[in-house]
């Protein structure tokens, strides 16, 4: 009998040696029980970022993990339920939209969300910017929201994939985040324990995503497409530009307030094209179209009937939020202190940092430096100008909405900086970098 030790599978690892299913199995059980501690998994995951995990362990590493903790049965929910993940961004608001979006076409999406992580944002974050908002459901209330509305969204309920929570805030400290086979494990293990039938991956790349290449964005939604369809998931990819923030609003309220315009079809142009293009992945996957064509098509009627804004207002009232917000976005949730940014150069605009505004955003007080932070749902940063537009000297650039006059200054100062204007017209700036399916990569 030969005994496991993790520091065995620390060394296998680090000379670059490939794991086997047991050991993988091995690690992960005793970190989750406390047998293997912190720093041995701390130099594990280093290892694994030096030398990697092939397309087996990071399959193997995904089943231990979906089987560290509960599984959630949507099965009472009738038809083909489809779950949607973003990697995460900055002003990513995406799944406020397509939920409600998704479900007034017809489709079953029960939805467990996340908090904020460093710069990037989290939906339950931004919902609980509507007063009374209840993101706490238990597994029957959540059940039963889906069955009667047809979503919800809600924080993760029960134990599930316990082995990611504790995995995550270890890599979140460590410098281990921005690995292929670790995020490909974390976010489906997390997917297929949440029991849907099929899932759409908007996985995201630039500045203010994880995936920084666009190569190592559409690797990752390679290993995640191939987790998915060996575990009988169908998933599809769409690989999505993250250099900029995506649509105006940065910051909790602002972006629910941005959302709402964007159910009612007035939205920022990309944000309200990504959101038709993954909704358009979600119908086709629940069998409820034929092509994308199609899709986007009932998606645009839906919308622009007022169907779409009617599903989220059910949402809110279903989950206890006041809807009263609906009646008027602007008076709602309001900073007390507004100030514009005003640029000195005029052109074109060549680059608006995601990272660094999503990091001025956290600063103003709407993200978490450290886990027992509280938010500040009011503040944040809308932009007026997106990459590639023209510009003109004093013209408002973005509004910043701050708690206080010295933190708008110093944010207002900042974003000054971020802006990278020049006199020639910039190169048109790309929403979707490609598609990957179960058949491969795609346009
Ligand atoms: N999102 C996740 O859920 N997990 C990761 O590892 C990275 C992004």
């Amino acid at each position: 009998v030969v005994f496991l030790r993790a520091y065995d599978i620390i060394l296998k690892k680090r000379n670059g040696n490939k794991l086997s299913q047991k050991e993988i199995d091995f690690f992960i059980q005793g970190y989750v029980n406390g047998s293997i501690r912190d720093y041995q998994a701390a130099a594990w995951t280093m290892a694994v970022y030096f030398n990697g995990l092939d397309r087996e362990e990071t399959a193997n590493l995904t089943l231990s993990m979906i089987n560290s903790g509960e599984k959630i049965n949507l099965e009472s929910i009738q038809g083909i339920k489809v779950d949607k993940h973003s990697t995460g961004g900055v002003g990513d608001k995406t799944t406020l939209v397509l939920v409600p979006l998704a479900a007034a076409a017809g489709v079953s999406v029960a939805k467990m969300s996340g908090r904020g992580l460093g710069f990037t944002g989290g939906t339950l974050d931004k919902l609980e910017s509507i007063p009374g908002f209840n993101i706490s459901l238990d597994k029957e209330k959540f059940l039963d929201t889906v069955k009667q509305i047809g979503c919800s969204i809600a924080g993760q309920t029960g134990n599930l994939v316990p082995a990611d929570k504790k995995l995550y805030s270890l890599r979140d400290v460590t410098a281990t985040i921005d690995i292929v086979p670790l995020i490909a494990s974390s976010v489906m293990s997390k997917k297929i324990a949440s029991g849907a039938d099929k899932i759409v991956l908007d996985v995201k790349t630039g500045k203010g995503s994880f995936m920084k290449k666009t190569e190592d964005a559409f690797k990752l939604a390679e290993i995640m497409v191939e987790i998915g369809t060996e575990l009988e998931k169908e998933t599809i990819a769409v690989i999505s530009d993250m250099n900029q923030p995506l649509g105006c609003a940065v910051g909790n309220a602002l972006e629910v307030k941005e959302a709402i315009k964007t159910l009612q079809g007035e939205g920022p142009e990309d944000f309200q094209e990504l959101c038709i293009k993954l909704g358009s992945l979600m119908l086709l996957l629940a069998g409820k179209v034929k092509c994308i064509d199609e899709a986007e098509l009932i998606l645009q009627k839906i919308i622009s009937r007022g169907k779409a804004v009617d599903k989220f207002f059910e949402l809110v009232k279903m989950q206890n939020g006041d809807t009263k917000v609906f009646e008027n976005l602007d008076l709602w949730c309001n900073s007390p202190v507004k100030a514009e940014v005003k640029l000195q150069e005029e052109g074109f605009i060549h680059q608006i940092d995601a990272e660094i505004i999503g990091n001025i955003v956290m600063h103003l007080g709407a993200g978490r430096e450290k886990k027992e932070d509280k938010i500040d749902h009011k503040v944040g940063i809308v932009l007026n100008k997106k990459n590639g537009d023209s510009i003109k000297k004093g013209e408002i650039a973005a509004v910043v909405h701050a708690k206080n006059e010295s933190d708008a200054e110093e944010a207002v100062n900042k974003i000054k900086d971020t802006f990278v204007i020049k006199t020639e017209k910039s190169s048109s700036v790309k929403l979707i970098h490609g598609y990957v399916d179960k058949n491969g990569k795609s346009d």
